[in-house]
């Protein structure tokens, strides 16, 4: 058995989480819209197209704000082809993805469907093959109140008030050589500098993001960042982050200790962020949106065949199937952006349905839960809060994890990787919600907490995400074949709390204050 022991006070906090740490991502990508989150025609849509099916999964997910139409998807994008009459939308050959768009879902539909799933909308504008000019028209369409050629064309179209679109991402991974029309940093930075100039003219509420690099592994990271704050600095309140975990070598243990180098990543940005800020004499801080992240490595090299494949609408593409050990280091990524609630404030699992997502359907039939869905959920329910800091004592191992870029094989050492990763959430109401990973692969841990200024609490429900079979994963034929059970051992005296967990396992406890009643507690 491996001990552990965690060190919270009351008074020491990181940061406190923002509500929109917990969003997703929809992209026009095979079947997460068509098929996926849209289907006219499926037994479950309502008279929109909108699978209900779907719809209460995602409530039951949780996801706070959703961001669109890409991705890759949007650096071609023509936003004016998805509004107006459905029936006189162009059909496109989207180069992304080589798809067929047919357009039928757009800016408005998306809008209708974040209403729908009670999330707020983020939308990110094309910054590859158009300009400035396109973006600030598509915020004059959705947030101007009227009398102008493109507020007058959402009213035509059958809205009449505004769509109050807050969140803006200036562009997709213009990094990245593969990215239609990528671009240099500075090439970038000029561009995102003057579209955010006009967009906030025309909605000086908004909230903008520029691009950071699309992976911490890519070789322009750090100097992407320098340069496009050199131009952004004052127009932007975000910079974002991309990544996606990977498994490519088989090697579990670096896979869970990989999202480590999302905690770097994320200090890493800051400094720069920081550093920029300092050379202007500025006390401005940017925060960061993590708006892409997940696990993806089984369907992300699977495109090579793509052009003989034609140009099918919505393919079934990047339907990475999840297993155990795919939603264990999934939990490691949740614990990262918890414990950097202090600069990370909107963070998108990439993405919702089918496409590397916690959903599935089948078209025309059912929907279900993959396995990252769990810690997603929890993670979004209880760990709203304040941030404790966490001094952890556990053993370590040292490991190194390989992250591809294209041929290429790159390899990190990651030292030191403690066996125990933790976040503990602070609700407000004196109790605590627990989110801890077991690395170790073949031992149980004995983990010792002693939440300081928690006098007395007791246990409200504990689950763990534990299989013997680390490959286990749920399907249409076994939907819940996955799925967290009770957390057994967790006894809890005033403030000590005192659990142990299975090797290879992902747990969330909560805890509650119980007044005069200090009976240690045990659940099962
Ligand atoms: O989420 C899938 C793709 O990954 C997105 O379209 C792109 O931005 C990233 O590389």
């Amino acid at each position: 058995m491996r001990q552990a022991s965690v060190l919270l006070d009351r008074d020491f906090a990181i940061g406190t989480t923002d509500r929109r740490l917990f969003g997703a991502f929809v992209e026009h990508l095979g079947r997460c819209i068509y098929g996926g989150i849209y289907e006219p025609g499926h037994p479950t849509a309502d008279e929109r197209g909108f699978r209900r099916d779907v719809l209460e999964l995602v409530r039951e997910l949780g996801p706070t704000i959703m961001r669109y139409p890409g991705g890759n998807f949007v650096s071609g994008y023509n936003w004016e082809d998805g509004v107006g009459p459905a029936d006189k939308r162009p059909r496109r050959l989207d180069l992304a993805w080589f798809s067929t768009e047919p357009n039928s879902f757009g800016t408005n539909e998306f809008i209708d469907w974040c209403r729908a799933a009670s999330v707020e909308p983020m939308l990110a504008v094309n910054l590859g093959t158009r300009s400035g000019e396109a973006a600030r028209n598509l915020v004059e369409y959705c947030n101007h109140p009227g009398g102008t050629y493109y507020s007058d064309l959402r009213r035509a179209h059958g809205y009449e008030r505004p769509h109050g679109v807050k969140f803006w991402c200036l562009g997709n991974e213009m990094d990245r050589p593969s990215q239609i029309e990528y671009k240099t940093a500075q090439q970038y930075g000029l561009v995102a500098r003057e579209a955010a100039k006009m967009m906030r003219w025309i909605d000086p509420g908004i909230e903008l993001a520029a691009c950071g690099s699309s992976g911490r592994h890519v070789p322009t990271f750090g100097r992407w960042e320098d340069e496009v704050l050199e131009h952004t600095f004052e127009h932007v309140e975000y910079i974002s982050l991309h990544t996606y975990l990977n498994n490519y070598a088989g090697d579990t243990e670096a896979f869970l200790a990989s999202s480590d180098l999302m905690d770097r990543f994320i200090e890493e940005v800051v400094a720069i962020a920081d550093a920029v800020a300092a050379r202007r004499r500025s006390t401005r801080r940017l925060m960061l949106s993590f708006d892409e992240w997940n696990v993806w490595y089984r369907t992300r090299r699977s495109r090579a065949g793509r052009v003989e494949e034609g140009w099918p609408i919505a393919p079934p593409i990047l339907e990475e199937v999840y297993n155990v050990a795919d939603a264990l280091a999934f939990g490691g990524a949740c614990i990262s952006l918890l414990n950097h609630a202090d600069r990370v404030k909107a963070a998108c699992l990439a993405q919702l349905v089918n496409a590397i997502a916690p959903i599935m359907t089948e078209t025309g039939g059912p929907a279900w839960r993959q396995t990252i869905f769990y810690p997603f959920a929890q993670m979004s329910r209880l760990g709203r809060g304040r941030v404790l800091t966490p001094r952890v004592e556990s053993d370590t191992y040292s490991t190194s994890y390989c992250d591809p870029l294209g041929t290429q094989e790159l390899t990190f050492p990651i030292e030191s990787v403690p066996y125990l990763k933790i976040a503990a959430v602070d609700n407000g109401s004196r109790g605590l919600s627990l989110f801890a990973l077991n690395r170790d692969l073949h031992r149980p841990m004995q983990v010792s907490i002693d939440a300081r200024g928690y006098e007395i609490l007791r246990v409200v429900d504990a689950q763990q995400l534990h299989d013997a079979d680390l490959k286990a994963c749920n399907g249409k034929e076994a939907p819940d074949r996955v799925r967290p059970s009770p957390l057994e051992d967790v006894v809890v005296d005033g403030g000590r709390i005192r659990m142990t967990l299975a090797p290879a396992s992902w747990n969330v406890v909560i805890l509650e204050p119980r007044a005069n009643d200090r009976t240690p507690a045990r659940i099962s």
